[in-house]
């Protein structure tokens, strides 16, 4: 049996927060090694907000250099950018004529983003979740690794998938994988520095609510100074009243490396006044190789340039098979 076949992408939009390398990328790279690999720069997602034309292709090399920088191997993964493989569209085109318009209207991110947009709001935006079923399935994609918010999505894509065998597969030969959700319990849910309640997210206004990757050792110290703690003594785990401390422990759990019974005997008697600082060293330290190595990553264009434009090539041989054998199954004349 081949390697088993992992997909998943992150939106060009903003910067990449603390909860997206938690919940998604540390686990693209800690686990590459184990899979075949395909992750991909999502600007068709990014546009179904309104966005900036100006900055679109800059974010786009941007993130590249970040999945670089976080630690993907381009010996083992395959990076591209969705927009440039026209297959993404197309099949999401095909899958709108055979998703019902209630699966999407049910969607919680649709209904939290439809609120923000008003009026304005796009039938891209609605129809954002297709195009992921797209992403996932053009690549017979096994597992998707992402946080905890995307689970609705995922739960969608197993539908749309099983829905299209059903009605144009044949019963031994379905013409879609369906693929599994990876979402690791510990980063996938990382919440606001503001409010422990909200997850962290790129489009909260606050910068104080969310820690980025490219953020500087200054940022970082203020950020975690002003972080919204409680008033108790002594730093627990798991207790319902207490989301920021849920939090803050997790983050520096995850971000030291430790077990979690050890960061629980370590903080067990702490006060915030001693947390904070400790909190403050360990994720600039945790940042700081990846920092540095996006810096180097950024200082030639063309190497990025180069990266994608491979990783293209590689894709799109993958993703015009399963196209072809979508609408071979749904019946169209072939050339
Ligand atoms: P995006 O760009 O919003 O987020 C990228 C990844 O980061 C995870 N994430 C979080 N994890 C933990 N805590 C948080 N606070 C947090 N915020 C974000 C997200 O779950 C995601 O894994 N729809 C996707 C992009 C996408 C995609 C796909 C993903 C498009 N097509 C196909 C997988 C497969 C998105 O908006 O991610």
């Amino acid at each position: 049996m081949g390697q088993k076949r992992v997909l998943s992408g992150v939106q060009p939009t903003g910067s990449l927060h603390l909860g997206n390398y938690l919940g998604a990328l540390r686990t693209w790279v800690s686990e590459q090694y184990e899979y075949e690999n395909y992750f991909f720069i999502a600007d068709l997602h990014a546009i179904t907000v309104p966005h900036d034309p100006k900055v679109l292709a800059e974010n786009t090399y941007t993130l590249a250099a970040l999945y670089l920088a976080c630690g993907l191997d381009i010996n083992h993964t395959t990076i591209f950018v969705q927009s440039q493989i026209s297959a993404h569209a197309e099949l999401a085109w095909l899958f709108n004529c055979i998703t019902p318009l209630n699966w999407l209207q049910r969607m919680i991110q649709f209904k939290e983003k439809a609120i923000k947009q008003g009026e304005d709001v796009s039938i891209g935006l609605l129809d954002y979740p297709v195009l992921q079923a797209a992403d996932i399935l053009l690549y017979q994609a096994d597992l998707v690794p992402v946080g905890e918010d995307q689970k609705q999505h995922l739960e969608l894509t197993r539908d749309i998938a099983a829905r299209f065998n059903f009605q144009f597969g044949k019963p031994k030969a379905p013409v879609l994988k369906i693929p599994e959700p990876l979402i690791r319990p510990e980063g996938a849910r990382v919440m606001s520095l503001t409010d422990g309640t909200k997850k962290m997210s790129k489009s909260d206004p606050s910068e104080q609510s969310r820690i980025n990757l490219l953020d500087t050792p200054e940022n970082i110290k203020k950020k975690i100074k002003r972080c919204k703690t409680d008033l108790k003594r002594g730093l627990t785990f798991d207790d319902p009243e207490r989301p920021e401390c849920q939090n803050l422990l997790t983050l520096y759990m995850l971000l030291s490396g430790q077990s979690k019974s050890a960061v629980a005997a370590e903080c067990a008697e702490m006060g915030w006044g001693q947390f904070k600082p400790l909190l403050t060293e360990t994720t600039i330290e945790a940042l700081r190789p990846i920092q540095e190595k996006y810096r180097d990553l950024t200082e030639d264009r063309s190497y990025i340039k180069a990266i994608l434009q491979q990783g293209r090539e590689q894709a799109e041989g993958v993703a015009q098979q399963t196209l072809q054998a979508a609408k071979d199954a749904l019946g169209f004349a072939r050339e």
